[in-house]
């Protein structure tokens, strides 16, 4: 593995990590291909599309789960952590992708989701089987207090409480997701070597890394799960043996490995400082982590109660995470993902801009310090969805909610169905729109979610024909990225941080300084750019070159100065 400790904070060094210079691509199985057509995208669906992904540029594809599951969340819920679930293939054809994939250096990355098992996996069988189970303490199983209800009023991230009564032995079991994902109780140390040696079988069988499914929630308060204040969110995010537990990872999972890993720990709730911590190469924790501020801040009380977006808070947010992680640590840059709104509908304008409006924010995003992530279908500009009925949403976390907030807080359908359209995970889950041709070229049978009718218009194909091709602006941010050490290590700073539509930066080594500049609106920019640009280079633009002209809707330029 790269010796990280001799480079900190990472400069304009060719010996900074090679992650520093790399750009990964998030492919969600189930939705991206399908290659025998029952609906479901499969391994060998991606096999067929990574010379797609070879010519993008990528050197990094991170698959979320594709182990046995019951499915209740997608592969978020594991049933068995060794092997591949039969609708995704065999564990003969990840081989295959994966040596396919190393051929044409492209690196996996395989999804550790370890805070919780399936309630399908042994161990949590054996657990439950009774109160002397070997296995019992593998999770947190308590009694009911003295009037039969919870052990305390924590409630699950999909609604409801987070604790549910087991008939077998009359105890409760935690579960901070869906109660069929019970969660694993890190404070046993056989848990925590099963799982190890779990890490360390996907490494010798070739992956790359890790990224850590919700990894800082992993370290529970115990004493708030009993003690008498029972406190929320304070008894499970970043819990005191979060750092103890990570390092020990990093040293059973790594240690003495050659290899050029990388690994990113999902952390809702994680601040600047503890990011710094995580991602300080001296503590062998983790390289980088995904920190939630900047995608919270359009909700209002809940995820579901979405606000407008200022940009002011944005720009200046990621701007906090540049500086807080400019001296140690190392920023994951991303605007969407699996559980993300599709970033042209929720930041930009996905009717008259949407070619502008997706390449605006490609630009600012890639334009950062950090290792910038690509969720797929972004990359040719697709849309959130807008099913007409909650019959055609399929995610736990939209359908439970839809079902309390209308059955039990009695919420009108039509506005809870509005949240879901802003803010639901399926805007990202729809399938991968390949081509204009039936399903969208996704499966020849029916998918599992409808596409987004929108397909015939919006597509891979019709995309990279077209002369505004939003993927072939990606293959240039992403060429940047390998080829101009300004653009992977330089120094970041935001000008005119108050301004309320123009997002503007510099990025400087000692050899050049980039300018960018991004009118995040639908009317043009008439005032004056923050910068002299009368004898800069123009980059790489959005728009026909005309540098005289004020900045036009949703125009993003990079100029080197
Ligand atoms: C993470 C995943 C999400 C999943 C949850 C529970 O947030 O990204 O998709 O539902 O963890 O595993």
């Amino acid at each position: 593995m790269t010796d990280l400790s001799e480079h900190r904070p990472f400069s304009e060094s060719q010996a900074a990590p090679w992650w520093t210079r790399a750009v990964v691509y998030q492919v969600y199985p189930r939705s991206f291909a399908d290659s025998d057509g029952d609906g479901i995208g499969d391994l060998n669906g991606i096999r067929s599309k990574l010379d797609y992904l070879a010519e993008l540029g990528v050197d990094v594809v991170w698959l979320s789960p594709v182990y046995p599951s019951p499915q209740h969340d997608n592969g978020y819920d594991i049933r068995d952590y060794e092997d591949i679930d039969p609708v995704f293939g065999t564990l003969d054809d990840f081989d295959a992708l994966l040596a396919e994939a190393h051929d044409r250096g492209i690196r996996i990355v395989m999804d550790l989701v370890v805070n919780h098992t399936s309630d399908e996996h042994e161990w949590f069988r054996e657990s439950r089987s009774s109160t002397d189970s070997p296995k019992r303490d593998w999770y947190w199983w308590r009694k009911p207090r003295e009037d039969g209800s919870a052990p305390n009023g924590w409630t699950s991230a999909f609604s409801g409480p987070a604790w549910t009564l087991d008939e077998t032995t009359g105890e409760y079991y935690l579960h901070l997701f869906a109660k069929q994902q019970p969660d694993l109780n890190w404070e046993n140390p056989e848990v925590r070597h099963a799982v190890y040696a779990m890490m360390r079988r996907w490494l010798d069988r070739g992956v790359d890394g890790f990224r850590m499914d919700v990894i800082n929630l992993i370290a529970k308060r115990a004493e708030l799960i009993d003690g008498p204040e029972r406190g929320a969110g304070d008894g499970f995010v970043m819990g005191p043996q979060i750092h103890e537990y990570l390092r020990e990872m990093h040293r059973e999972v790594f240690d003495g490995r050659e290899g050029a890993y990388l690994t990113v720990g999902e952390m809702p709730g994680v601040s600047i400082d503890d990011a710094a911590l995580f991602t300080d190469p001296t503590q062998q924790e983790v390289d980088m982590v995904f920190q939630f501020e900047h995608v919270s801040l359009d909700q209002g009380a809940h995820k579901f109660d979405p606000i407008p977006l200022d940009l002011v808070a944005l720009k200046t947010s990621l701007a906090r995470w540049q500086v807080g992680l400019a001296e140690t640590g190392w920023n994951s840059l991303y605007l969407n993902n699996h559980d993300q709104p599709r970033l042209v509908s929720r930041f930009g304008n996905d009717t008259d801009y949407r070619y502008e409006s997706a390449t605006l924010w490609a630009l600012v995003l890639h334009l950062h310090r950090g290792t910038p992530y690509v969720y797929q279908g972004e990359e040719i500009g697709m849309t959130n969805v807008r099913f007409e009925s909650i019959e055609h949403y399929r995610d736990i976390e939209s359908l439970n909610h839809y079902r309390e907030a209308v059955e039990e807080f009695d919420q009108a359908p039509s506005s809870v169905l509005g949240a879901v359209h802003a803010m639901g995970r399926d805007n990202a889950r729809t399938p991968m729109q390949w081509t204009a041709g039936e399903q969208a070229g996704f499966t020849t049978g029916t998918p599992w979610i409808a596409v987004n009718p929108n397909y015939p218009e919006i597509n891979a194909e019709a995309d990279r024909a077209s002369g505004t091709s939003v993927f072939a602006f990606y293959q240039r941010l992403i060429e940047l990225r390998h080829t101009n050490d300004t653009v992977a290590l330089g120094d970041f700073e935001l000008l005119e941080p108050s301004h309320p539509t123009l997002y503007a930066f510099t990025r400087s080594s000692s050899s050049e300084r980039l300018l960018i500049v991004a009118n995040v609106s639908d009317d043009p920019f008439t005032g004056d750019l923050p910068l002299d640009v009368s004898t800069a280079e123009l980059l790489l633009g959005n728009y026909p070159v005309d540098a005289d002209l004020p900045l036009r809707p949703w125009e993003a330029r990079l100029y080197r100065l």
